[in-house]
């Protein structure tokens, strides 16, 4: 499934807000759009914010500033680095052509291509990891809906069903904002997998009842050293993965890789308090209670097996100069 549509120059986005209960599309017709749907997790995923912000710029009318709508784009959500990556290629690509218009559509259509073909790779590259009857464990949702189709964690997963092997996912919740539980289950649901959810507080003693035989999981940023930004939670996640011995995966395309920032330069987004204390308009919490809210945490790469990419696969210490590995 996909959760971007374009044609003749049109652009929809599957609202996610909504899922799984309904299925509404919504049009991105300029840079407020992209905005307003990346800011407001209408969209959300890495490579998904990426390309939707893309477009975003490129679909911007010829009059207003390129800059200023770059560099308010980028800020919509700070962690996931794909964001700023596509924005700067739409904007260097309008710059540097006579028809600053049709070579920013067209860059934004080779980003759109790019993902697609590297989600396919990633599964393709990842797929050896699996055996048939693994139950593997995901965190977030770093699915087709995360990307333009496959996804990253669940690209492998997809190639592996696909080369008729039978796998188990057990996805988490991802509290707050419940991509595991709204978004992951969905998605594996229609393309007829067998899925199990279970609470973000029910990791360790899943994996302590054996029941879980690999991690994956997808990224918003990997740093030179293989150091991983992703959902709240990761971090937890991978920590137990270690304690019980467990493989654990990162799968992402390299739009995804930072080879230039150090930790200390990487913002972890902190969202709305409301995110903690309410549910679905509910008030779950005391009003006047402090809250903490980061979106993302941080990964250290001794945690991790091996990270999956559309180039080829890394294993520690990782070295993400080298080319298909
Ligand atoms: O806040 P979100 O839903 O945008 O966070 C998404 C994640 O953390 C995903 O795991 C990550 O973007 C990888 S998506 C292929």
């Amino acid at each position: 499934m996909r959760p971007i549509r374009i044609s003749d120059g049109n652009v929809e986005v599957l609202d996610q807000r909504l899922l799984p209960i309904r299925e509404k599309w919504v049009k991105i017709s300029s840079y407020e759009d992209a905005y307003s749907a990346i800011k407001t997790m209408v969209v959300r995923g890495a490579p998904l914010i990426g390309v939707v912000a893309a477009f975003g710029l490129a679909l911007t009318a010829p009059s207003k500033d390129l800059d200023a709508a770059a560099t308010k784009l980028k800020s919509a959500r700070p962690t996931a680095i794909n964001l700023a990556w596509a924005v700067d290629r739409v904007l260097n690509a309008a710059k540097n052509s006579a028809d600053s218009y049709k070579a920013a559509y067209n860059e934004a259509m080779n980003i759109f291509n790019e993902e697609l073909s590297n989600a396919r790779k990633i599964g393709e590259n990842g797929e050896r990891f699996f055996e048939d009857g693994d139950t593997v464990l995901t965190h977030c949702n770093a699915g087709a809906l995360a990307t333009v189709d496959y996804g990253t964690a669940l690209a492998p997963i997809r190639i592996a069903k696909e080369r008729g092997k039978k796998l188990r996912v057990y996805a988490t919740e991802t509290r707050p904002v419940m991509q595991g539980a709204r978004l992951t289950t969905y998605e594996l649901l229609k393309d007829g997998f067998d899925v199990t959810l279970i609470a973000d507080t029910a990791v360790g003693y899943t994996m302590l009842m054996g029941r879980i035989d690999k991690v994956i999981v997808g990224a918003d940023r990997v740093l030179r050293d293989g150091t991983t930004m992703n959902k709240i939670g990761t971090f937890q996640v991978a920590t137990m993965a270690k304690r019980f011995n467990i493989p654990f995966y990162v799968a992402l395309p390299s739009s995804t890789l930072d080879l230039v920032s150090e930790l200390k330069d990487v913002k972890i987004e902190e969202r709305d308090s409301s995110e903690l204390t309410q549910i679905r308009g509910r008030r779950t919490a005391p009003k006047g209670v402090g809250i903490y809210n980061p979106a993302f945490d941080i990964t250290p790469p001794d945690l991790i097996t091996a990270i999956i990419t559309e180039r080829g696969v890394y294993y520690p210490p990782f070295d993400f100069t080298k080319v298909g590995p």
